[in-house]
């Protein structure tokens, strides 16, 4: 057995617009690299190679928690030394968390003989979104595990199906503002009305059936949230404009990654995605917001280990 190892864990898209909390996808880029070496005494080192300054007390980081909850799961015999070097910025709306919390859990298991099942993964790495956003969600966390696109049909009990991937290009634009999701989740109605329900459900089917049947015209108008966006939208700058405009361009649909601020539009052809790519910056630019681009794909593979 191994007593060190390097991971990938990479940025992950939650909700995919209409389904808030139960389907993710994972992406190409960005991904943080994570090294964990096993000690043989119980305790949990943690070092950031970033200028992120994230907490390295071990029940404050969201890799920390995870590393904790696997430690102890353990009978309290072994523990771990992490070197982080995040490029997924936090408050950024691609699973910042996830990819902490996912990598942890990937590299803890690989250190120890894979002895956990990729369910007890996500169990382990949702300690972490639940310090990050106050809340066990695996939307994130499950695509970043097991890449592809996962469904999450229920977290008591676990329930997680993964769906067929598309061929299609993700051009995502984080703008350099951070919204914590603890207060995008709190500023959500709690009451949805009936209409709301049925035209969300329609969506919601109708996505997952588009990605099944491989319609990307059917996964591009099904991506509409009556729900969640029209609130949340309000805290991302030139949202509308930007969606107006890169549907123009060419763009099947998308919307809000996660909690935001970070948008994604899907497009069939790369040419069309590097498109709304020029068309999202054109569009901060004339905000004068800071911004971040990426023009990836779909990551079939989750957390890996590259050493
Ligand atoms: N489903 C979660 C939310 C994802 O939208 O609050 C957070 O990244």
């Amino acid at each position: 057995m191994t007593n060190s190892c390097k991971v990938h864990s990479p940025a992950t898209i939650a909700n995919l617009v209409c389904g808030f909390d139960i389907l993710g996808m994972a992406l190409h880029e960005p991904f943080d690299i994570m090294e964990l070496v096993l000690l043989d005494e119980p305790k949990i080192i943690i070092r950031n190679k970033d200028n992120f300054n994230l907490p390295t007390d071990p029940e404050k980081n969201v890799a920390g928690v995870v590393l904790l909850s696997i430690m102890e799961r353990m009978g309290n015999r072994i523990g771990f030394e992490l070197e982080m070097e995040k490029h997924i910025k936090p408050g950024s709306g691609i699973g910042s968390s996830a990819a902490s919390a996912a990598g942890a859990a990937v590299a803890a298991n690989h250190l120890l003989g894979n002895i956990f099942s990729d369910h007890e993964l996500v169990q382990f790495a949702m300690n972490g979104e639940k310090l990050a956003s106050g809340v066990k969600h695996a939307d994130n966390i499950s695509p970043c595990i097991l890449g592809g696109i996962s469904l999450i049909r229920s977290i008591h009990p676990l329930d997680i199906v993964s769906i067929t991937v598309p061929d299609l290009f993700v051009t995502v634009i984080h703008p350099q503002i951070e919204i914590k999701t603890s207060y995008a989740r709190q500023i959500l109605r709690q009451q949805v009305s009936l209409k709301d329900a049925i035209r969300q459900w329609g969506n919601i089917a109708g996505l997952v059936a588009g990605l099944l049947q491989n319609d990307p015209d059917l996964i591009g108008r099904s991506m509409e949230d009556v729900i969640i966006e029209p609130v949340r939208s309000i805290l991302i700058p030139g949202f509308d404009e930007l969606k107006i405009k890169t549907k123009e361009a060419g763009a099947l649909g998308g919307g809000i990654s996660g909690s935001g601020p970070s948008i994604f539009m899907l497009s069939k052809e790369k040419q069309t995605a590097i498109g709304v790519e020029s068309v999202m910056k054109e569009v901060y630019d004339k905000i004068g917001i800071d911004y971040r681009t990426y023009v990836t794909t779909i990551n079939k593979k989750g957390v890996e280990v590259i050493a």
